[in-house]
Parts: C-alpha cells; structure tokens; sequence
C-alpha cells in the first residue's frame, strides 16, 4: 500500500521539490495550499493531473483547519515546510512571522499528538538560528594552520531575526514533542538551498532574474555588453536609445553556504525513514560571498567586471545581519549516507540558464 505524505508548503520551492520526489516513489501527496485571491500553485501545475496528488485548503496558523487535516486523513508523514521565509521582511512582520513559523508547527504537533500518533513529523529548521554564532577547528591544510569556522549540531543558537527566533521557538517545540510524547518528529536544520524555482526575492534569484533581463534588453537593443556603449550614473545606465535600472543590493559580503533544493529535499525523506528520529544539519560545507554568487553569475554571460551594472542600496541592509554560515554536513553524510549532487558553480550556472531561457542560445551563438 502507497503511504501518505501531507506537506504544508507545497506551493513553495521546497514543496515542489518534495512533490516531485515524493510522486516518483508513489507516495499519495496531500498538499496544503493556503488560500490567496490568485492562483498561487505555478511550481506544481505540472502535477495538475497526477492521481497521487490531491491539494486542500488550509493555513498553519489556523489550529482548526490543521487538526481537521490531520484528523482525516491520518498520514504517515507531515512535512511542514509552511513559513513566512524571508528574513528581511520579519523585521518588519515579526508578530505575522512569529503566528506562522512558530505557533503553526506546535498547531501541527498538537494535532499529530491528540489525533495520529503515529504519524513521523517534519520542520523545516534554519541555519538562520545560528545568527552570529559558530565552532572553529584547525585545518590541516598544506601550509600554514588555517582556522576555520562552521556551524554543526552542536554549535550554540543566537537568532538574529524575527524569523530565526521563531523558527528556534518550533525547532525547541519538536524536540519537547519527541521526548515528552514519544512522536517520530525530526528537525532539518537546513543551510540555504537555492533553485531555478526560488522565490525572486532571495538574494540568488534577484540576481539571477536582473541578468536575464539585461540580457534580453541588449539583445534587443542590437547591442552588447561592452561598457563603452553605455553611458553610466548612480542607478542606471544609458544606450543611444533607452536606459537600464541597475541591480539594486545590499550586503556582498555576507557568506552563504548554498546549494540546490532537489539535494536538500531528499535529505528531508531520508530524516523520515530512520529508526530513531533526530535533527540534523544538511549543507554542502563550502560557503561563499554574495560578491562571488556575482562573480559566477555574471562570468556565465561573458562579464567579468559587474561592478559598472550594480548599486548599493541601503533598503535591502539588514537591522541585524547574520555575517557567515558554512556547515558541516558530516551527521547526515553518515548517518543518513546524504550528501550534495550540485556544486556552488553548477547552481548558479543553472540559475542563470533557466532564466535566460531562449536567450541563452541565442547568447552563445556566433550571431551575438
Ligand atoms: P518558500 O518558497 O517561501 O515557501 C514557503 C511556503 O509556505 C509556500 O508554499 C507558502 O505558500 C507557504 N505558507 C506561508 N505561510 C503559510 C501559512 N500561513 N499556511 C500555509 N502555508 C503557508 O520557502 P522555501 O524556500 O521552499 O522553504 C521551505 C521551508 O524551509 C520554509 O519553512 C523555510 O523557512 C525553510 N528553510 C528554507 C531554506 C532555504 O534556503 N530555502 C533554508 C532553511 C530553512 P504561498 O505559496 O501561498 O506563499
Ligand atoms: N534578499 C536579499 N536581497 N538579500 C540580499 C540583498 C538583496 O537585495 N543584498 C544582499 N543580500 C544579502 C542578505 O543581507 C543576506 O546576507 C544574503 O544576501 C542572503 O539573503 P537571502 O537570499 O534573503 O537569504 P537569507 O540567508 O537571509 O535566508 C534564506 O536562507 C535561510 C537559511 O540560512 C531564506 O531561505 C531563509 O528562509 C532560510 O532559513
């Protein structure tokens, strides 16, 4: 018999991921898709017509709507990826924040305790909750000792935002649910995994999302990338014809451990099918400025020097910023037999090519 996995998040990039997985190993999928005014499930339309996937309403700072899902239909697996998930914007919604990543999962978990037991649970953890905090370890590279800092199961949690404290208050709620009431529940405290389907917000995707459209107003404009074709002050550039916003950011420096969704969603999946639960890290250990993210963004279209194309802006600087996250994934690559498929260059190149679209061709052929 199929099991039953019901995902809270469906509609976002993790979700879909999951889906894809989930529907290829026959799992019946219920997908909890929150109410809007416009459709909002465009990453999952491509299972529109799959059997195996049956979508519901619902929203997880709701305590109603969640312990009626649960009560029906009893699944062997939650997976709540639900979250308001971008960091800049719980400063400035922090009690919004606050209602859905951290009393929507304790919603879940009451609802799992009272109504299906011994259904295995999910949360989508941070290595936001990390903030400021990290270990150090001699490296025994070739020369001198190099110290190097990362964070793993044990490094201690210091927040730096709304988000990340909400998102600790859940992480500390599945760790008391699975002690006190013995359910299989599991937290991944995931490092950031980016994807062609990542919202246009996060850092990766909004440079991704700039570079295809100046690709494709040059094109059209018959021009090239050439700097001296262009006229340049503060916020845009100018050809004969027309200008160009630049790209607007904040911090370049902060450092990231990235890597792509698809790895990380089935890292969830393995968290599920263990013995014990537990929580553990999922990263690819390698970590690299939003500056470098640049460097490889823009070298992918043939520009080596992004700086002429690029404006600080202060909107996007953070009231508290966390600064570097590399983690160390050894846990899951042992106990799980995890590890990451896609390196940091192949992301970014992906990134960039699927929203070039069919101006990537077109970029790389002699008539450019
Ligand atoms: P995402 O693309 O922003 O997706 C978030 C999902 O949550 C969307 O489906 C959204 O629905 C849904 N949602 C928001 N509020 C809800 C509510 N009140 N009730 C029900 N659903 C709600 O985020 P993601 O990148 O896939 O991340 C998935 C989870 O992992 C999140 O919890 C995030 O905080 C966490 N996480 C992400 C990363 C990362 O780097 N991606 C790293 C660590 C942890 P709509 O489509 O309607 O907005
Ligand atoms: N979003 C954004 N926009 N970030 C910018 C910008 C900008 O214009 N300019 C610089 N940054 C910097 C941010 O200050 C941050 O240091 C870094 O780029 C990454 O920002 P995001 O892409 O917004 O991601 P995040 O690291 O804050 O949060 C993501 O990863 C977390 C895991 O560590 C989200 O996916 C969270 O949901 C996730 O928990």
């Amino acid at each position: 018999m199929s099991k039953t996995a019901m995902i809270f998040g469906v509609t976002g990039q993790d979700g879909s991921y999951l889906t894809d997985l989930l529907l290829e190993k026959n799992y019946d999928v219920v997908g909890v898709v929150r109410r809007s005014s416009s459709p909002n499930t465009s990453r999952i339309d491509g299972h529109t017509n799959n059997r195996g996937l049956t979508l519901v309403e619902g929203d997880v700072s709701d305590s109603f709507s969640v312990s009626q899902l649960i009560e029906k239909y009893h699944p062997d697996e939650v997976y709540n990826l639900a979250a308001q998930s971008h960091v800049q914007t719980s400063f400035e919604q922090p009690i919004y924040t606050w209602r859905t990543n951290a009393e929507g999962p304790v919603y879940i978990l009451e609802a799992i305790r009272k109504h299906s037991p011994d259904t295995k649970f999910y949360q989508a953890s941070t290595s936001e909750m990390f903030g400021k905090s990290y270990n150090s370890r001699k490296s025994s590279s070739w020369g001198d000792p190099v110290i190097e800092k990362f964070q793993d199961e044990n490094t201690p949690l210091m927040p730096q935002s709304p988000y990340a404290i909400a998102k600790l208050a859940a992480h500390h709620s599945v760790r008391l649910y699975r002690q006190s009431y013995d359910i299989y529940a599991c937290s991944g405290i995931l490092f950031n995994h980016e994807s062609e389907r990542r919202g246009e917000l996060f850092v990766t995707r909004k440079i991704t999302k700039w570079i295809s459209s100046f690709v494709e107003w040059v094109m059209t404009q018959g021009l090239d990338f050439d700097v001296k074709h262009y006229r340049f002050d503060r916020d845009g550039f100018y050809s004969n014809r027309e200008d160009f916003s630049k790209l607007r950011l904040g911090n370049l420096d902060a450092k990231r451990d990235w890597g792509h969704a698809k790895d990380y969603v089935y890292g969830m999946w393995l968290m599920l099918q263990q013995e014990e639960p537990d929580d553990y890290v999922l990263a690819t250990g390698e970590t690299h400025t939003v500056g470098e993210f640049l460097d490889v963004a823009f070298a992918h279209i043939g520009i080596d020097d992004w700086e002429p194309f690029i404006t600080i802006d202060p909107q996007f600087y953070r009231p508290s910023e966390v600064d570097y996250l590399l983690g160390d994934p050894s846990k899951a690559n042992e106990k799980l037999g995890w590890s990451c498929k896609i390196g940091f260059e192949q992301l970014v190149k992906n990134m960039v090519d699927s929203d070039l679209g069919k101006f990537s061709e077109l970029l790389r052929s002699p008539l450019f």
